[in-house]
């Protein structure tokens, strides 16, 4: 465990516009964080590669983006409004509550009476201070006049978008099973454990694909999305394989609605923990909808001449986590002439910022006018930066810390060779280039 590691990371999301503090004017907002400029575009990056390989790479899948506000009776029929709670421990010495699964490992059998308080030592007995079921979702009503408002919670997955739009894109779009429904969108949960900076927040972002299958082949399935979404973590966003592993679920741990469920688990700085789950969640949830509502929610297959409710697999991915699985896998601090260098190694294809530029001299004007001018061609074709705000060495550190994988400086010798340094990230090896050639080359440089 690195918690150091961590707190480095979110001091330099601070300090270089990741990640802010949500409200931090008027002290923040517990467990709610702001993307800063930078951030967004990490995290543009990733969700733009997800929805590119999901929905517009493949035939099969098909995009969705449903409302975050939903009614009470979705929430009935998905087993939310009863079964999405956390058992919660009150310490009566300290007035801190805790998830009980931090205080007793769930292996251990039947509860013990009296338990530790992880934050002041007390003994909380569990007679005096009995186990209550505290449900995560957050409510809210709508209409103006009191008499009238009618409750409605702000979504705690986007799955439940899928489901209650089945039968519209069915419909609409005549898919045939198996066919899988995407989305990418805000989730809330007013989660009691909020230590992990984005790692578990109240307000977050889900890249969830129901998919839509057989009952008969939701094994196989089950286990191709196991290993299609290992992969892509691996091959879309460069995250190291030794960083992922799975962890099948024991059958106490399964949610309500699930047949099986594996998680993809990050070796994040306080340990590994669950990035990614892929639930086997079988017909319950089109099932129940289709009760509630009465509406047939059923699929026929003209090929078996069968009507039969779908099992669906569910590959159901959080943003921030992945966000924060990139940062930690790319943090590196490295000695570089006896000082020490900050720099995160993200892929190239999801740094923010492609390209920086610099004029080696931010006093001679010839310079300054140069640079600008190579910025704005480079910026029409890769995402580019331009600073000149401090001394050479300063801007490379500070682009090395937000993982711009090139920078170019325009020095007094460009001026007559036409020619600029350019400097790479990773291995701070240098090259000559000619300002006429550094589209080509960075196109070469970006296509590997
Ligand atoms: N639809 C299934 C579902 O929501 P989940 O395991 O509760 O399953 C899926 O959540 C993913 O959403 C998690 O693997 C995680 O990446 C992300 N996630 C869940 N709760 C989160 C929270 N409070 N903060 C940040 N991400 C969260």
């Amino acid at each position: 465990m690195d918690k150091d590691k961590l707190s480095k990371i979110v001091s330099l999301c601070k300090r270089r516009g990741f990640v802010f503090l949500s409200c931090g004017l008027y002290g923040g907002l517990g467990a709610v964080w702001d993307y800063g400029p930078l951030g967004v575009m990490l995290k543009k990056n990733i969700k733009d590669i997800w929805w590119k390989t999901y929905v517009e790479q493949r035939t099969d899948i098909v995009g969705l983006d449903a409302s975050i506000l939903m009614s009470e009776p979705v929430f009935l029929a998905s087993g939310h409004l009863k079964g999405f709670t956390d058992d919660l421990v009150d310490c009566k010495s300290c007035k801190k509550r805790f998830k009980l699964e931090q205080l007793v490992e769930k292996e251990t059998g039947p509860l013990p009476e009296k338990l530790s308080c992880p934050e002041c030592g007390a003994v909380i007995s569990l007679k005096d201070t009995p186990v209550r079921k505290f449900n995560l979702m957050l409510k809210t009503y709508l209409g103006v006049v009191d008499d009238d408002k009618k409750p409605a919670y702000l979504r705690p997955e986007t799955a439940q978008g899928i489901f209650t739009n089945f039968g519209n894109v069915l419909n609409s779009l005549h898919k045939k099973v198996p066919f899988g429904i995407a989305q990418i969108g805000k989730a809330f949960r007013n989660e009691i454990t909020t230590k992990s900076f984005i790692f578990r927040t109240r307000e977050f972002e889900q890249m969830e694909i129901e998919f839509f299958t057989h009952p008969q082949e939701s094994d196989k399935w089950y286990e191709y999305w196991i290993e299609e979404r290992k992969n892509w973590y691996i091959e879309k966003l460069g995250i190291s394989k030794n960083d992922l592993r799975l962890r099948a679920h024991r059958k106490d741990e399964l949610a309500h609605y699930a047949k099986a469920c594996s998680d993809i688990e990050f070796n994040f700085p306080f340990g590994w923990k669950e990035l990614e789950g892929i639930a086997n969640r079988r017909d319950f949830d089109l099932k129940s909808h289709s009760d509630l509502s009465k509406k047939d929610l059923s699929f026929f297959s003209p090929l078996t001449n069968e009507k039969f409710i779908p099992y669906v697999i569910e590959p159901s991915a959080g943003v921030d986590r992945t966000v924060l699985a990139v940062l930690s896998g790319a943090y590196f601090e490295e000695e570089v002439n006896g000082k020490i260098r900050v720099v995160l190694k993200i892929d190239k294809r999801i740094a923010p910022y492609k390209i920086a530029v610099f004029p080696l001299l931010k006093n001679r004007g010839e310079l300054v006018e140069k640079a600008r001018k190579i910025h704005s061609e480079l910026n029409r074709e890769f995402i580019s930066v331009y600073d000149d705000t401090a001394a050479i060495g300063k801007l490379y550190r500070r682009q090395d810390e937000v993982g711009t994988p090139f920078c170019v400086t325009v020095d007094v010798e460009s001026l007559s060779d036409n020619k600029v340094t350019v400097r790479s990230r990773d291995s701070m090896d240098q090259d000559r280039v000619e300002v006429g050639a550094l589209s080509g080359y960075f196109k070469d440089k970006f296509s590997d």
